[in-house]
């Protein structure tokens, strides 16, 4: 390979790593997103499930979603949603909302938090994919 080209490509890698979302993080939060599916959905045309739909949750107040019926606790809770409260919240969410009805025992996993952070984020509020 030319020098030229090598050097073409670290740059471009290291334009996609300062950005901080890379798309196969974005695929393996999309894998394991999985795990809250039973209960939340996401996407366009989504629909409040037993939680509530995800879509636009980066920049999103706590308890917002209409026609949802959250606890006392997740309405009052001031949270806005974005990665350093949604990483602090999805380890131990009884933890961060004490009263919470979201039965669901965390994801401890930090590269896994991240990863799952990196796909719900990528959606608007309309559901599109950003
Ligand atoms: C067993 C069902 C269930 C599973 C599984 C579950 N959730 Fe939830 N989630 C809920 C419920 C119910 C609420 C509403 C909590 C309340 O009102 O107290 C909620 C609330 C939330 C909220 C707060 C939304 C808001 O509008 O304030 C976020 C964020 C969230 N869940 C993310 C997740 C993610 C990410 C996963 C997967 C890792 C997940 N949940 C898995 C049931 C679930």
């Amino acid at each position: 390979m030319k020098i030229s080209t090598l050097s073409a490509l670290v740059v471009v890698t290291s334009l996609a790593a300062s950005s901080g979302v890379l798309a196969q993080d974005v695929a393996a939060g999309k894998t394991s997103f999985n795990k809250c599916l039973a209960c939340h959905a996401i996407g366009e045309g989504a629909k409040n499930k037993v939680g509530p739909v995800l879509n636009g949750l980066d920049g999103r107040k706590s308890g917002t979603i209409e026609g949802y019926s959250y606890s006392e606790a997740n309405k009052n809770s001031g949270i806005t949603w974005g990665k350093d409260v949604f990483l602090e919240y999805i380890k131990d969410p009884k933890a961060k909302i004490p009263g919470t009805k979201m039965i669901f025992a965390g994801i401890k996993n930090e590269k896994e938090a991240n990863d799952l952070w990196a796909y719900v984020s990528s959606f608007d509020k309309d559901g599109k994919q950003k």
